[in-house]
């Protein structure tokens, strides 16, 4: 429909947003976000629903596919991929449907089973674009970009920066359950995209590109993102699994403003040492845009306070 109105109909998160001319129309999804390789399939993703299959030869469509019928929601288009067991961790949120806090995680064995799931509740119900997971932990990030369909039905934005919620940092060992997710409350900030993270002992470490406010969305109140907050930097998170208290450790790593993280895929979850992001040099940035590629080479020391 979109190729025969060569222009976008369809909107990611709010279908009640969509063109009239679509008004009604369900879809598998616009899966335009990431595309991953796993278990012999070429899936496209986007958070709002389940994996859609292309032919990894023609790229011709082949629909939209879940796991045998085994994976029920949506799943995040960042799956992490486990490079010494080839399993594919995922989650889902609003995996219940509509907005809430429900969420799910999920794993794929290396040849593409899914052979666990399971749900959970969040503090609140967020936007969690990405999550990122260690050899042992599952870090699951619920930061203030709150989504609420009271406010939707008042016609406000489903979703809206809501800081007084704080963020909270979910830490689940691997080879618990969700039962097992221990809490750490933080600053309000936001995280779209996830470098790497590590356990270390009694610490999981992760790097994230971090905003003091959570860009492109608005305020709960209608008013606009501050754009000077809108900008993410290269920080560390350090969790102390042996403490008794929920906070954690937030360190800068690097001053350039940074989107985009990636590492060598064969360190995923594992202690790295070099990391790759978008940065924008230009004395007085304005909106997103990216100008240059940067290098960044981790230091590991232990925290002081640790
Ligand atoms: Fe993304």
């Amino acid at each position: 429909m979109e190729n025969e109105a060569n222009e976008s109909l369809f909107t990611i998160f709010n279908p009640t947003q969509n063109d009239p001319r679509v008004a009604g129309v369900t879809t598998n999804g616009v899966a335009n976000t990431n595309i991953v390789w796993h278990g012999g399939k070429l899936l496209a993703l986007a958070e709002s629903n389940a994996p859609f299959e292309l032919d990894p030869i023609s790229l011709e469509s082949k629909g939209s596919w879940n796991f045998d019928d085994k994976l029920q929601g949506p799943m995040t288009a960042h799956p992490k991929i486990d490079p010494e067991t080839g399993e594919m961790l995922f989650f889902g949120y609003n995996a219940r449907g509509i907005i809430s806090e429900k969420m799910s995680f999920h794993v794929a064995d290396k040849e593409g089973n899914l052979t666990r799931s399971e749900f959970f509740d969040a503090p609140y119900a967020a936007m969690v674009h990405d999550f990122i997971a260690t050899k042992d932990h599952v870090i699951f990030p619920i930061m203030p970009l709150t989504g609420s369909m009271d406010r939707a039905m008042r016609g406000a934005p489903v979703y809206a920066w809501e800081p007084d919620k704080g963020s909270y940092i979910g830490i689940m060992p691997r080879s618990g359950t969700a039962e097992n997710i221990r809490w750490f409350k933080g600053d309000p900030a936001y995280v779209f995209h996830f470098m790497n993270a590590h356990t270390d002992g009694d610490a999981v470490i992760c790097d994230v590109c971090e905003y003091d406010e959570a860009p492109f969305f608005p305020h709960a109140d209608g008013s606009k993102p501050n754009p000077l907050k809108s900008r993410a930097k290269l920080k560390r998170w350090t969790f102390d699994l042996s403490g008794t208290t929920d906070d954690y450790i937030v360190e800068i790593l690097d001053d350039s403003i940074s989107e985009f993280p990636r590492l060598d895929d064969r360190f995923a979850g594992l202690k790295y040492r070099h990391g790759y992001f978008a940065c924008n040099t230009l004395s007085d940035p304005v909106g997103r845009g990216y100008n240059a590629l940067a290098h960044n080479r981790s230091q590991y020391r232990r925290n002081k306070a640790l």
